[in-house]
């Protein structure tokens, strides 16, 4: 007899699972206890695992169903396994020898087996079969279109492999800098080679080359915002429900761990009611021959920044801003023939937004979120966000979280677009309906 402890993710829960489980129970002994622990979400995340598909209550009950576990808990972070052996007094850390040698550390608190992994099964094996490699194309060749295909790397279920420019030789160096195979200056050409694309051209380029993708019924992945009329995205996105693909705007912040759980601990009442959300995102640009100053190319600092201060007021304050309860000042460096810093607020019914974006005055980059029961603090950069703390200064200690955001952090909203594609997954972390409303305020401040 003996108290047992195992832990996996248990995605699409498969014969290697119950295999183990029932080894580890055989382990345990009758009288013995096995405790099971299931990665939560986060945690995965955090360990750099992306592409997990169920959601942790489906994994838990998947083993719970197995009726080898007695137990069945939630791993949540680095380092528990030591206060599991304690917790549950365990005698036995049983795992599979694909990690053999990794947790012999825990041979100080109990005994440590590694059992034979099942030959010939995996969640990662299953998850390819049920996605099928993707193909996609990159349509633009700038700055971010660079950034991207790096960061695509990091996302499993699929490949981006061709460029699109309608100058060949960008494309082509693009390509080769990169290592695509392909390299297009006819889109047509390449969405007959794709199942999806990223578009990253410049703002009034967008729904040209997304509604084409749309028609030729591929997925589209588009840079924010995703156009500059809020008509066009709605008439966008019918389309693509038309044609049943998935169309993403790609708003890096609203798909990074961290703030997808501080929207989920702000709503969920842990400040209270949200009295007010302060956001601000700057920067000190100074070449003026960029894009970003461009009129034509749609440059300004409400174009390229706005989307990521709304992001936050949407999540929590709401969508159905009224346009008359928002006020902006729109500021203007002298040789600049667009705005280059604007700030201003959105009056909500007990509630208000601060919002200020800039490209060549620079403030303090932080999110602040002001509750009746305390605030949330996000330092700069908070677009990015790693960590927050919840304050009240009323005597309660402060609590700090903290979050993996890698690398440019485009692979969580690519992770999450692969995972509606494959898997039918639901978009509520940005949904057609935020970047509308997004969309909305962004074209009538401008
Ligand atoms: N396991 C096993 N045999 C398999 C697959 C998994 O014995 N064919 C074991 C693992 O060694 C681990 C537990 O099952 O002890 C949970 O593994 P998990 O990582 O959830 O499953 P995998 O199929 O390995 O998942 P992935 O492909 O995502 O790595």
């Amino acid at each position: 007899m003996a108290n047992v402890i195992t832990y996996g993710t248990f995605d699409f829960f498969h014969e290697g699972h119950r295999n183990i489980l029932r080894r580890a129970k055989e382990i345990a002994g009758k009288d013995g206890r096995l405790f099971v622990g299931v990665t939560s979400e986060n945690y995965d995340r955090e360990r750099g695992k992306l592409n997990v598909c169920q959601d942790l209550q489906t994994r838990m009950r998947q083993v719970q169903d197995s009726g080898f576990a007695d137990e069945v808990f939630v791993e949540e972070y680095e380092g528990q396994k030591i206060e599991d052996m304690r917790r549950y007094s365990i005698d036995k850390f049983v795992i599979g020898d694909d990690w053999a040698g990794k947790y012999d550390y825990l041979g100080e608190w109990c005994e440590v087996v590694y059992l034979p992994r099942t030959k010939g099964v995996s969640s990662t094996g299953i998850r390819n079969d049920s996605t099928r490699l993707l193909h996609g194309g990159i349509v633009g060749s700038g700055r971010i279109a660079g950034r991207f295909v790096v960061e695509s790397r990091f996302v499993s279920g699929v490949v981006f492999d061709a460029v699109f420019n309608p100058r060949k030789s960008s494309a082509d160096n693009f390509a080769a800098n990169h290592g695509l195979k392909g390299s297009f200056d006819d889109f047509d050409k390449m969405l007959g080679e794709v199942d999806l694309v990223y578009v990253a051209t410049p703002h009034v380029n967008h729904a040209e080359y997304v509604r084409c993708a749309l028609k030729a019924g591929k997925h589209v992945l588009c840079e924010k915002p995703l156009t500059l009329s809020a008509q066009e995205a709605k008439e966008l996105y019918a389309l693509a429900e038309k044609n049943g693909v998935v169309l993403q705007e790609a708003l890096k912040t609203a798909f990074a761990p961290g703030f997808k759980h501080l929207v989920n601990l702000a709503k969920g009442g842990l400040i209270g009611q949200i009295r007010q959300v302060r956001a601000t995102f700057t920067k000190l640009m100074t070449d003026k021959t960029l894009r970003e100053f461009d009129k034509a190319q749609g440059g300004g600092a409400v174009s390229e920044l706005l989307s990521y201060v709304l992001c936050p007021t949407i999540k929590l304050l709401g969508r159905q801003i009224d346009p008359r309860k928002v006020d902006f000042n729109l500021i203007k460096d002298e040789e600049c023939e667009v705005e280059t810093f604007a700030s201003g607020m959105i009056k909500y019914d007990g509630a208000t937004a601060l919002l200020t974006v800039g490209l060549t005055a620079k403030d303090e980059g932080c999110l602040s979120i002001a509750g009746t029961k305390g605030y949330i603090w996000v330092p700069s950069p908070w677009w990015k966000t790693e960590y927050f703390e919840i304050r009240n200064d009323m005597g309660q200690p402060t609590r700090r979280f903290f979050f993996l955001f890698a690398g440019d952090g485009l692979r969580y909203e690519l992770a999450e677009f692969v995972k509606r594609i494959s898997m039918g997954v639901d978009n509520k972390t940005w949904s057609s309906e935020d970047s509308i409303e997004s969309l909305r305020i962004i074209e009538f401040i401008r």
